[in-house]
């Protein structure tokens, strides 16, 4: 905004993502208790500044009636956020289906789904169908909602048909997409029987944006080898109209982390857990209970570790915090089942009369209690198999500040590319290697320690996501600024 001399004024900004960033809960025919959930997106648009911005996306509840609906559009109104209400159907198919079922897996190196695949593949074109009308759905609202000038920005895999809905019903719309998951190699996105179609909408938008530069290449190379575009430095350009792309690294609000660790209620959780282990080292692992994340492969690894160095087995406890999510896909259910299958049986193998070697929660933690873990915890462990950037590896550096604790990350994560160099990377697949990294994290000496610690802090500390959203949305206006400049001469 600085460069565009916008200081001063505010410019409105459209946020659209599948999920708003609140949790509704009913509480009588017309009145609804709303909790914001304040993650990585919610704080990084509260700092951007000159920016007035709204959220447009689904609550996350069915409310079939219109009584529901009207008092949940106003209790949201006061958050700055505009609820799509979607039936149970749609999110069936839409979301549990072709969002999650599909495309996440897809996207994650997954493939398409390997069970089931004939219903999958018979089921593919409803499902694709119902992705297309939610997205339309999606767009209704945004066109309600827009007035000129606007910014809108467009997130993640759920919302790629909305550039196209957004650009036919006026070309003059400011549009950015943003994708939070990998983009897969071409040779993956190719199967993907609705490959053209996707690439073409996500084409409509002024500015596409990644995480990393190979995911924005892989895009464009996706758009070369199935559409047969030219792929050029700045983008993809379709007769003469060029779509910028560009890797944008998303942040954290470190400040946040940082100021709560000087909270009293913080600082008696770290007591409590100080004691709790005195005399064991604590590694931690944070994830949504997802396939993506890797879960039985880390415990698995942890497993390994403790046969091999049967000196540490009642010296060290992994804590593993498994946020339940998307319950009603069977794959998350099994995962569930994997996961506590293993536990128990490397619990009752190393465990003893009074304590075990893993603590496993199937639940998510609040803020406090969570910065407190990652403050007192000596080893994170995040293990992805892919992850788009993996936000958590941010937090655990933020809150190490005194402990300089030691981060073994997965290479597939996009965090590897910015905290590589701090951080010991691993192939998650590679038991022995995860199991080795282990023992080298436990055994670190404090000058190794400090210069990797050093390196992240510096890293996740300057690179805050309030950075990551005003510069897209000011790559945004500048590119429809340049391309207006090139339609007049
Ligand atoms: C990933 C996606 C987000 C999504 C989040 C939680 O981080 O990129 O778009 O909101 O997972 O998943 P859920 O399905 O619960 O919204």
């Amino acid at each position: 905004f600085r460069r565009l001399g916008l200081r001063g004024m505010k410019q409105r900004l459209l946020v659209v993502a599948n999920r708003l960033p609140v949790s509704a809960n009913r509480r009588g025919e017309d009145h609804w208790s709303l909790e914001i959930s304040a993650g990585g997106l919610v704080s990084a648009l509260l700092g951007v500044k000159d920016v007035d911005a709204k959220w447009i996306g689904w609550a996350g509840v069915n409310v079939p009636d219109e009584i529901g609906q009207r008092a949940l559009t106003r209790a949201l109104a006061e958050k700055r956020c505009i609820p799509v209400f979607l039936d149970e159907e749609i999110v069936h198919q839409y979301y549990n289906g072709y969002c999650n079922n599909i495309l996440w897996p897809l996207f994650h190196y997954l493939g398409l789904p390997q069970e089931d695949r004939l219903a999958t593949t018979r089921n593919f074109e409803s499902q694709f169908n119902a992705y297309k009308r939610a997205n339309q759905m999606f767009a209704d609202v945004v066109y309600e909602h827009y007035q000129e000038g606007d910014v809108i920005w467009c997130h993640d895999y759920h919302l790629m048909f909305l550039p196209k809905c957004l650009k036919d019903h006026n070309i003059n719309m400011k549009v950015g997409w943003f994708l939070h998951t990998p983009f897969p190699s071409s040779e993956i996105y190719r199967t993907l029987p609705s490959r053209s179609e996707l690439l073409r909408s996500v084409l409509c938008a002024d500015l596409v944006g990644f995480h990393t530069y190979d995911y924005a290449r892989h895009f464009v190379s996706a758009c070369t080898r199935i559409l047969g575009l030219e792929g050029t430095p700045e983008g993809v350009e379709d007769q003469g109209r060029l779509t910028r792309v560009a890797a944008f690294p998303i942040g954290i609000d470190s400040e946040r982390f940082k100021r709560a660790l000087e909270l009293t209620a913080v600082k008696r959780h770290i007591n409590e857990l100080t004691q709790r282990f005195a005399g064991r080292k604590v590694m931690l692992g944070v994830d949504r209970l997802d396939m993506i994340k890797g879960i039985p492969q880390k415990i698995l690894a942890f497993e390994k570790f403790l046969e091999e160095n049967p000196l540490w087995n009642d010296k060290v406890v992994l804590l593993q915090i498994a946020v339940p999510t998307r319950t009603d896909v069977p794959e998350y259910q099994k995962l569930t089942s994997q996961v506590h299958e293993i536990v128990g049986r490397i619990n009752g193998r190393f465990g003893t009369l009074t304590a075990v070697p893993i603590h496993h929660l199937d639940r998510s933690l609040d803020f406090h209690a969570l910065c407190a873990l990652y403050a007192v915890t000596d080893v994170a462990l995040v293990t992805s198999l892919r992850d788009g950037m993996n936000l958590v590896s941010y937090e655990y550096v933020a809150c190490q500040g005194s402990k300089k604790g030691v981060l073994i990350l997965s290479e597939f994560a996009g965090a590897a590319q910015s905290l590589g160099a701090g951080a010991i990377l691993v192939n998650p697949w590679n038991i022995t290697e995860v199991a080795n990294s282990i023992r080298h994290a436990l055994t670190m000496s404090p000058d190794e320690r400090e210069k990797r610690h050093r390196h992240n802090y510096a890293h996740v500390t300057t690179h805050t996501a309030q950075d990551w959203a005003e510069t897209f949305v000011c790559e945004l206006n500048e590119t429809v600024a340049e391309a207006q400049l090139r339609t007049r001469q």
